[in-house]
């Protein structure tokens, strides 16, 4: 932890250049409420409260795009009563934060089958979606009813169709045709991709747009990830060098500290 954080002071984040995009697979909210022993719904309870939190450190902080893996496609299989409660806690969330989220300027959009989601959820997550659109502080966007074989399998479906109608050629298909026809059309890809809970997996999230995202695992459950937490993770990804497949040497301009590259 930051000294500063250490004195009750305001938390920083560490100097130097912040990630534009950072996407969260925010897991351990059962195992949380598991090690107290109360039900899960109460983790997703103080998961939604860590949501919150760390919307608003964000934004603070100068994050462009911050978007979080709120409930996949294979949620849907969880027990009734757990689906209920995080339906109920989504719909809290974006009635609760729906001053903050305008007062703030951040736009509020989603990637996934959102049209699955229960009228009481969806219902304030298109007004506040549709009045929000304008804002430029910084790009929510909540992954729900999401799979990323599902988005890649729609776009791909699209580029069908478009082939059928006899408007494009297969050869001719690129790789930003594919990127413009995915959830996420428009958007950076991920910079950091931070997942909580110390699991080693990527569970079908952004499978396109992670390609080159650089990884960022913590054991803090997600109900106790904080603003110190993510200013870790920031501090992590600015050790990184970033090398899209290419060398060291083609990617950091010439530095005094390290040797010249001989060829
Ligand atoms: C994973 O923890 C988390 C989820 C499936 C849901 C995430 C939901 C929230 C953080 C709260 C609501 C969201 C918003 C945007 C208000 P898990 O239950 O899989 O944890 P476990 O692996 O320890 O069981």
């Amino acid at each position: 932890m930051e000294s500063s954080e250490q004195k009750g002071q305001k938390p920083r984040p560490p100097p130097g250049p912040l990630p534009a995009h950072v996407a969260i697979i925010m897991d351990g909210n059962g195992r949380w409420a598991q090690q107290k022993s109360l039900p899960r719904v109460l983790g997703h309870r103080e998961g939604a409260r860590s949501v919150r939190r760390i919307v608003t450190y964000a934004r603070e902080i100068g994050i462009r795009y911050l978007t979080l893996y709120a409930f996949s496609t294979e949620n849907w299989g969880r027990p009734e009563l757990e689906v209920g409660a995080l339906m109920m806690l989504l719909r809290d969330y974006l009635e609760d934060e729906r001053p903050t989220i305008l007062k703030n300027n951040i736009k509020l959009s989603t990637i996934g089958a959102t049209e699955r989601l229960p009228g009481y959820v969806r219902d304030p997550l298109v007004e506040l979606m549709r009045d929000s659109s304008d804002n430029t502080g910084m790009t929510l966007t909540l992954a729900l009813s999401y799979s990323g074989r599902e988005e890649i399998t729609r776009a791909t479906r699209a580029l069908a169709e478009q082939v059928a109608r006899g408007e494009l050629k297969p050869e001719s298909i690129t790789a930003d045709m594919v990127a413009n026809r995915l959830d996420t059309a428009g958007m950076p890809d991920p910079d950091l991709l931070i997942r909580t809970s110390g699991e080693l997996r990527i569970s079908n999230f952004m499978l396109w747009q992670l390609a080159y995202t650089e990884l960022y695992i913590t054991q803090t459950l997600w109900p106790d990830f904080d603003e110190s937490t993510l200013n870790e993770a920031l501090r992590a990804y600015q050790g990184r060098t970033r090398r899209f497949g290419k060398t060291t040497e083609q990617v950091l301009p010439p530095d005094a500290s390290r040797p010249a590259p001989t060829r």
